[in-house]
C-alpha cells in the first residue's frame, strides 16, 4: 500500500521489550543529537520481555566464571552454538546487567545487600539474578519504559510494522507501519532511516498453546523473509516443560511455571507420585529444557495423561509467597493451592531458538537492517537456549548494535522499493494455522505429520475473497510464512537435536546435521 505519511528518523527500533529499548536508549546515550524513533505494535509496555519470570543469567558470584558459563551454554546448546557468539554473551553480560541497574532496574538482593542468585534448568551454577521474586521481566519493563520516556525518545504506539524499504543498491532505509489511532500518523506511512533495528520478540502464537502473548506472531522473521534476508534454524522452538495445566482445549497464552521453582527445589511426579527426572539426566529435575519436556512427554505417552505435576509443597506458605508470588496468584486463580497441592503442568511453545542470522554486531545479511533478541539468530542459543539467556542476550547484542549504528555511515543509494506481501490471507485462518502446527510441528514430529501440516498450511493460504488490510490479516500472514517455514526446516532436518524431536529420526546425527539451514524467500518461492 501507498504511504499515507512519512517520517524521517536516523534509526528506527521495531519493538519495545528489552532489546529495543536497549538499541534506543543506547543510541542515544551515544548520539544526543540523532533522532532516534520505536516504533510497537501494541503500547510501549506490552511484548513477551514483561512476562519474563526466572530471570536474567550472569556471572556475578566469585565462585562462577565466564567459561562455566560459556560451557553450560554451549552443552544445552547441542552442538549448533557459534561459540565466539557464547563468549561474547558470558564476558560482555554482566556489564550489560549493570547498566541496565543503571538505567533504573531493580533486583532482589540478600539482606546484607548482594544479588540474590538463582539457578535454572541446565545451569550448573547459582547466577540467576531475579525480581519481585518471580516478575523479572515486568520490572526490566518498568524500568526501561520509564528511562525511554525520561530520555525523550519519539515513540509510535499502534504501529504493525509491514515491510522493510530498501534502497536501488539493497541497503535498508526504513519500514512502512499499519499505525491505529495516532492522529497525523493514522493509516499506513513510511519512516524512513539509515539503520532499522527488528526487535519484535518471537513467533509463539504460531502454536495453539504458548506462553507467549498475543502480539508474539513473527512479524519481523516474516517481514525479514520477505526483504531477502537469511533467517536461521526455525525448527529449533523451545517448549516450556512446566506450563500451567489448563485443559487440553485451553488454547492461547498460557501461564508459565517458572524453571526458577525448580531451581529452587520443586520437583516433577507422575500421577502415582514417582519423581521421573532422577535417572534421566545427571541434573535430574533441573537438566535442560529439551530433556525434561521430552521425559514429560515420555510420561505422558505411557501414561495416557496429558499433563504431568510439579510438586512444591515443601516450600511451606512463606516461601511461595515471597519468592514466587506471581506463581502462587497465578495458581490460585486457577483453584489450585500450591502450598497443599500438586500443580499440574505440560510442556507448551516458549522460544525461538531460531530467527533473523545474524553477526556479532547484530547484522543481518542486508546492510542497514540488524536484528536484536528473539527475532534474532546470534547464535547463542543452537538448538536449545540455556534458561534466563535471553534477556541476557537482548541486552548484550543491543548494546553492541547501538555502537554499530553510531560507527556506520551508509550512503543513500538511489529509488526506493519495498517487498510487500502478494495478498493477505483471512484472519479466521489463525486458529487453523495454530492447530496444524501443534498436532503435526509441535513438541513431536515426524515425516508424516510434517508433511500433512505444510499440506494444511498451504490449504490455509486459499481465501474465499479479498481480504481488507487490517491487523489481523498482516498478523495471520506473517504467522503463515514463518510456519510454513518452521514445517518446511523441521521436515528437512533428518535428525533429533535440542528441541527438534523427530520421532521417525530418534538420534542425533552428527555427521550429515551438525550444521545449520539457512532459508530465504526469493521470487520461485523458499
Ligand atoms: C522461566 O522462568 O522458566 C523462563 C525463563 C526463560 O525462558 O529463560
Amino acid at each position: 500500500p501507498d504511504p499515507g505519511w512519512t517520517a524521517e528518523a536516523d534509526l528506527v527500533v521495531v519493538g519495545s521489550g528489552i532489546a529495543g529499548l536497549t538499541v534506543a536508549l543506547r543510541h542515544a546515550e551515544l548520539a544526543p543529537a540523532e533522532r532516534v524513533l520505536v516504533v510497537t505494535k501494541d503500547v510501549l509496555s506490552s511484548g513477551s520481555t514483561r512476562w519474563a519470570q526466572g530471570g536474567i543469567a550472569a556471572v556475578l558470584d566469585p565462585g562462577d566464571s565466564p567459561d562455566e558459563h560459556l560451557n553450560d551454554t554451549l552443552l544445552a546448546g547441542v552442538g549448533l552454538c557459534d561459540t565466539r557468539a557464547v563468549r561474547t554473551l558470558v564476558t560482555e553480560g554482566p556489564g550489560a546487567l549493570r547498566r541496565l541497574m543503571d538505567r533504573g532496574a531493580r533486583f532482589d538482593r540478600t539482606p546484607d545487600g548482594r544479588l540474590q542468585l538463582t539457578r535454572e534448568g541446565g545451569h550448573r551454577r547459582d547466577r540467576i539474578v531475579h525480581a519481585g521474586g518471580d516478575a523479572t521481566g515486568a520490572e526490566v519493563q518498568r524500568a526501561l519504559v520509564e528511562a525511554v520516556r525520561a530520555s525523550g525518545i519519539e515513540v509510535i504506539e499502534h504501529a504493525l510494522v509491514l515491510d522493510l524499504l530498501k534502497d536501488a543498491a539493497g541497503r535498508a532505509t526504513g519500514v512502512t507501519l499499519h499505525v491505529m489511532g495516532e492522529g497525523a500518523r493514522d493509516g499506513v506511512g513510511a519512516v524512513r532511516a539509515r539503520a532499522v533495528v527488528l526487535a519484535t520478540g518471537g513467533m509463539g502464537q504460531v502454536y495453539a498453546a504458548t506462553t507467549n502473548p498475543v502480539v508474539s506472531t513473527g512479524d519481523g522473521v516474516a517481514l525479514a523473509l520477505r526483504a531477502g534476508a537469511v533467517v536461521r534454524d526455525l525448527e529449533f522452538v523451545q517448549f516450556h516443560p512446566t506450563v500451567l495445566w489448563l485443559g487440553e482445549d485451553s488454547t492461547g497464552q498460557q501461564p508459565l511455571i517458572s524453571e526458577a521453582v525448580r531451581g529452587e527445589g520443586a520437583f516433577l511426579v507422575d500421577h502415582e507420585g514417582d519423581r521421573f527426572m532422577t535417572g534421566v539426566h545427571e541434573l535430574a529435575d533441573l537438566a535442560p529444557r529439551d530433556v525434561v519436556a521430552k521425559a514429560i512427554m515420555r510420561v505422558m505417552r505411557e501414561t495416557g495423561r496429558d499433563h504431568v505435576f510439579l510438586d512444591g509443597r515443601h516450600f511451606g506458605p512463606d516461601k511461595w509467597r515471597t519468592r514466587f508470588p506471581t506463581i502462587e496468584a497465578v495458581c490460585r486463580a486457577h483453584g489450585i493451592d500450591p502450598v497443599s497441592q500438586l500443580i499440574p503442568v505440560s510442556p507448551a511453545a516458549h522460544y525461538a531458538s531460531g530467527g533473523v542470522r545474524t553477526d556479532l554486531y547484530g547484522r543481518t545479511s542486508i546492510e542497514g537492517l540488524y536484528a536484536c533478541g528473539e527475532v534474532a539468530c546470534t547464535g547463542v542459543h543452537g538448538a536449545n537456549r540455556l534458561a534466563s539467556n535471553s534477556l541476557l542476550e537482548g541486552l548484550v547484542f543491543a548494546e553492541r548494535i547501538a555502537e554499530d549504528v553510531h560507527r556506520a555511515r551508509p550512503r543513500p543509494g538511489g529509488p526506493e522499493q519495498s517487498n510487500a506481501p502478494a495478498g493477505l490471507i483471512d484472519p479466521r485462518a489463525r486458529g487453523r494455522i495454530q492447530h496444524h502446527m501443534s498436532a503435526g510441528a509441535g513438541v513431536l514430529r515426524n515425516r508424516g505429520s510434517l508433511t500433512a501440516t505444510a499440506r494444511a498450511l498451504r490449504d490455509a493460504r486459499w481465501t474465499p475473497v479479498e481480504v481488507p488490510p487490517c491487523t489481523e490479516s498482516w498478523e495471520t500472514t506473517n504467522l503463515l510464512t514463518v510456519a510454513t517455514v518452521l514445517a518446511g526446516t523441521a521436515a528437512a532436518r533428518l535428525e533429533t537435536r535440542g528441541s527438534h524431536w523427530r520421532e521417525d529420526r530418534p538420534e542425533r546425527d552428527d555427521h550429515e546435521w551438525l550444521g545449520h539451514l539457512d532459508v530465504t524467500l526469493t521470487e520461485e518461492g523458499l
